[in-house]
């Protein structure tokens, strides 16, 4: 890859491809973690003279919709990295054409969503063209859209000379040290609703790990395929066959899957709702399952206190209602724990994760958390990332 240390940008115009697509509330952002990873990148080109001109998507608009605007996003870019932020209403054409003229060296322009014109999901070379247009060089710094070929985040960089930014560094890094060339064993925890939205990602996390620790409603199934009764708990019937599968290769490659011993049910999914801690094969007809229990804890604690990396997706109970939420807590706790103490290499990813690593209050204390949701799972998946491969092109 090259990255900013291999360019000389004083008084270039710079198209950094950032992802502003944050969780935006009345117009007010209401999670910045994707802006602060962006700020070194953002701050350090503006400082050796460059004039940084700052690319987006925002949302999913059908065409111009003045609702998804990138102008607040904007606004919170510039008071988070405490600079000037200017803005244009279009990101081609004379209004993106005169603010890109008018700017210094050290200037910083954030241009309107991207997905305001057709030609940016449809990667259409006329409208490349056009973004081309408007810079010398091209900056990558959205891993968590690299899964995307869209305009601005992969046929720039068929156009311009391309560099990874230095949160798209940050990520790669993490991930290659999780998945590529980890420190052995290497244990991977997948949480989350539903095995169909993760086989993919299943297959090619049973060929890296050395124990999967398997959480979740997906959890569930896999219990329902080893002949326990799950009672009214979510569980995809129709995939127990592929379950089966899933655990008969795992047996044969001599992976450990590691599923829960106890559980805690009840029989409202409702904030506090009475609840009990149950032994896995004592879940009742009525009874819904929603997190685990303290010995499927220390289990999975036992797993991470041999490992030396960790890879992370997906919350282990309902981990949005409480008190459900306190085996993804009590896991994430003994992890950050086990980091601090420099034994364990912790790397989590994907949307849900986050959410339920801020919940635990363990962000700070891993390794690595990326900023990334599809972009995250697709790499957990063994594919190539389009705006991350025309990076390695160069
Ligand atoms: C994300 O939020 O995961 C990325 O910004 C990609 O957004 P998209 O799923 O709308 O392409």
């Amino acid at each position: 890859f090259h990255t900013l240390d291999h360019v000389d940008v004083k008084g270039k115009r710079v198209l950094v491809r950032v992802d502003l697509n944050v969780p935006v509330e009345n117009g007010v952002v209401t999670d910045s973690t994707r802006i602060e990873r962006i700020g070194p990148a953002i701050t350090e080109l503006a400082d050796k003279g460059a004039k940084v001109i700052l690319l987006s998507h925002f949302g999913r608009p059908k065409g111009v919709d003045p609702k998804q605007s990138l102008k607040p996003v904007a606004a919170e870019v510039a008071r988070i990295i405490k600079r000037k932020v200017a803005f244009a209403a279009d990101c081609i054409g004379e209004v993106a054409e005169k603010a890109v003229a008018a700017m210094h060296s050290g200037d910083i322009l954030c241009l309107e969503n991207t997905r305001f014109h057709a030609g940016e999901e449809k990667n259409d070379p006329a409208f490349v063209a056009q973004l081309a247009k408007l810079g010398d060089i091209w900056v990558n710094d959205a891993f968590s859209a690299a899964h995307r070929a869209h305009a601005s985040t992969e046929g720039l960089g068929h156009k311009l000379p391309a560099y990874a930014g230095r949160a798209m560094q940050e990520e790669l890094v993490a991930l290659t040290r999780a998945l590529e060339k980890p420190e052995r064993p290497l244990a991977a925890i997948v949480g989350g609703a539903k095995i169909s939205t993760k086989l993919e990602l299943l297959g090619n996390l049973l060929e890296k790990v050395d124990a999967l620790i398997i959480g979740g409603a997906m959890a569930n199934t896999f219990l329902l395929a080893q002949g326990k009764k799950m009672g009214k708990s979510l569980v995809e019937a129709d995939l127990v066959a592929t379950a089966q599968k899933i655990m008969a290769l795992a047996k044969a490659a001599k992976r450990d899957i590691v599923l829960p011993v106890d559980v805690v049910v009840a029989q409202k999914f409702e904030a506090n709702a009475p609840s009990r801690v149950v032994d896995i094969d004592a879940v009742g007809d009525n009874d819904m399952v929603l997190d685990i229990g303290p010995r499927s804890v220390e289990q999975a604690v036992s797993v991470l206190a041999r490992a030396k990396t960790l890879v992370w997706n997906g919350p282990f109970g309902a981990f949005e209602m409480e008190p459900f939420d306190k085996g993804t807590v009590s896991v994430a706790e003994a992890a950050a724990e086990l980091t601090q103490a420099g034994k364990l290499v912790t790397v989590a990813g994907g949307g849900d994760t986050v959410a339920a690593l801020n919940v635990a209050g363990t962000t700070d204390r891993f390794t690595y958390v990326s900023a990334a949701g599809g972009a995250f799972l697709e790499w957990l998946e063994g594919k190539a990332l389009p705006g991350v491969e025309v990076l390695r092109a160069k």
